[in-house]
C-alpha cells in the first residue's frame, strides 16, 4: 500500500510529474538537453527574482550545501544553528576542513538579525550559513531583516538554505542580498529527490576564484564554465530535470501569488486545528513555518502509536525529528497539497484521538 506523504519531505508527487520522468532519454551533450536546461534555469530565475547564475546539481541538498562551503568559505564561517539541519551544516563545514563557529539558538527559536550582526561585527568571518526554514522545528527566520544586516558587511558571502521554503512564499534572492541560495526539490517543489538548485552571485563567484580545495564535483567555477553552454559539468539527472520543467510550468500556471496564498491558507488551517485540539506550536509567531506545522505534544499522546495507526490507514505521519521525537509531530503543507489533503489527515487524527 502506498502511504500518502504528510511528512515534511519527500512530499507526495503528482502522477503528471512521475509521468514526465518517463520522457525518453536524451544525451546531456545534445542540443535538446541545452534547450531543456535553459528553459528550467530561466524559469527558476524568474521564480527567485534573480539575475544571478542558477545551477542544477545532481545531488541531494546537502551536496550543494557542502559545495557552497567548500567554494565560498575563505577565512572563517559563521554557521547559525537552530535545529537538526543547521547543526549538521556546521559539522559539514568543519568536515570540509574549514574554520567555523556555531552560533546557536534554542530549537524552535529563529536566527535573529541581532545574532547575525553580533557575530559579523567581530570581523572574524567571510561567510555565513543559515537555514531559512528549519524543517526539524518548523521555524522560519526573518530573511528581510537579516538581509538588511548583511548589507553592512559587503565582504561576507551569505549562503542560505531554502530547502523547505523555496516556491512556497516570495524569496526574492537579489533583493534579499543572498549570494548563494541552495535548495533541494523534494519539499515545496514536490518532485522526487535527487536534484538540488543553487545560485551564485558575482561576489560568490569572485570568492570561489580565491578559495583553494574546491574539489571537482561541486566546483562553482566548473558549473560556471558549463553554464556557458547551458549544461552541467557532469551527467545530470535528466529525468528529474524534465520533471522540474513541468513543475515550473504548473507553478506559473497556478500563479505565484496564488501559490503563496494557498500555502498560507494551509498553514493557517493546520495551526488552528492543532491549537483547537489541545496541542501547542513549537515556534512563536511570527516565526512559524508556512510549509509545515511543528506541534508540541501537550496532550502527551502516544505519537508512535498514532504514527502506526495512520500508517495502517495509508498515511505517512511524522512523530518528531531527532531529539524532538515523541515530543512534537510535524505535518507538511507544501508542494501540490491542498486544504482537502489536510482535512483528510485531520479527520483521521480526530478519530484516532477520540479512541485513545
Ligand atoms: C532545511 C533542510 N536543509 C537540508 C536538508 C537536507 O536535505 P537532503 O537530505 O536533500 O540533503 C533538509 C532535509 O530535510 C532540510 O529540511
Amino acid at each position: 500500500m502506498h502511504k500518502k506523504l504528510y511528512i515534511p519531505g519527500p512530499i507526495e508527487v503528482s502522477p503528471e510529474i512521475l509521468e514526465a520522468m518517463g520522457t525518453p532519454m536524451i544525451g546531456h551533450r545534445m542540443p535538446e538537453y541545452a534547450r531543456l536546461h535553459k528553459g528550467v534555469t530561466d524559469k527558476l530565475k524568474q521564480l527567485m527574482s534573480t539575475k544571478e547564475k542558477v545551477f542544477l546539481s545532481t545531488s541531494s541538498a546537502f551536496g550543494a550545501m557542502e559545495g557552497a562551503v567548500r567554494n565560498l568559505v575563505g577565512k572563517r564561517c559563521a554557521n547559525f544553528c537552530n535545529g537538526a539541519f543547521s547543526d549538521k551544516w556546521h559539522k559539514v563545514t568543519l568536515s570540509c576542513g574549514k574554520e567555523a563557529d556555531a552560533f546557536k539558538a534554542e530549537w524552535g527559536q529563529p536566527i535573529t538579525p541581532e545574532m547575525v550582526d553580533a557575530a559579523l561585527a567581530t570581523g572574524k568571518y567571510d561567510a555565513i550559513t543559515l537555514i531559512h526554514n528549519e524543517t526539524s522545528t518548523g521555524t522560519m527566520s526573518p530573511l528581510p531583516e537579516i538581509g538588511e544586516v548583511l548589507k553592512k558587511y559587503p565582504d561576507v558571502v551569505s549562503i542560505i538554505d531554502t530547502v523547505s521554503s523555496m516556491s512556497a512564499l516570495n524569496i526574492p534572492i537579489d533583493e534579499l542580498g543572498i549570494d548563494c541560495c541552495v535548495f533541494g526539490v523534494q519539499k515545496a517543489f514536490a518532485l522526487p529527490p535527487g536534484l538540488a538548485v543553487f545560485t551564485a552571485s558575482e561576489r560568490a563567484l569572485e570568492r570561489a576564484k580565491t578559495v583553494p580545495g574546491r574539489g571537482y564535483y561541486f566546483d562553482f567555477l566548473e558549473f560556471l564554465a558549463a553554464d556557458e553552454k547551458d549544461n552541467t559539468p557532469s551527467t545530470p539527472c535528466i529525468s528529474l530535470i524534465y520533471a522540474m520543467d513541468l513543475q515550473l510550468q504548473r507553478i506559473f500556471a497556478e500563479g505565484l501569488e496564488q501559490r503563496w496564498q494557498r500555502h498560507q491558507e494551509m498553514a493557517d488551517f493546520m495551526r488552528a486545528w492543532v491549537v483547537q485540539h489541545g496541542f501547542g506550536i513549537l515556534p512563536a509567531e511570527p516565526y512559524r513555518s508556512v510549509t509545515l506545522t511543528c506541534a508540541t505534544n501537550e496532550r502527551g499522546v502516544d505519537l508512535a502509536l498514532i504514527k502506526k495507526q495512520l500508517g495502517e490507514r495509508g498515511i505517512a505521519f511524522d512523530d518528531g525529528y531527532g531529539k524532538l521525537k515523541g515530543k512534537t509531530f510535524r505535518v507538511a503543507h507544501m508542494g501540490d497539497m491542498k486544504l482537502e489533503d489536510l482535512k483528510q489527515i485531520t479527520t483521521e487524527l480526530e478519530g484516532l484521538l477520540q479512541g485513545l
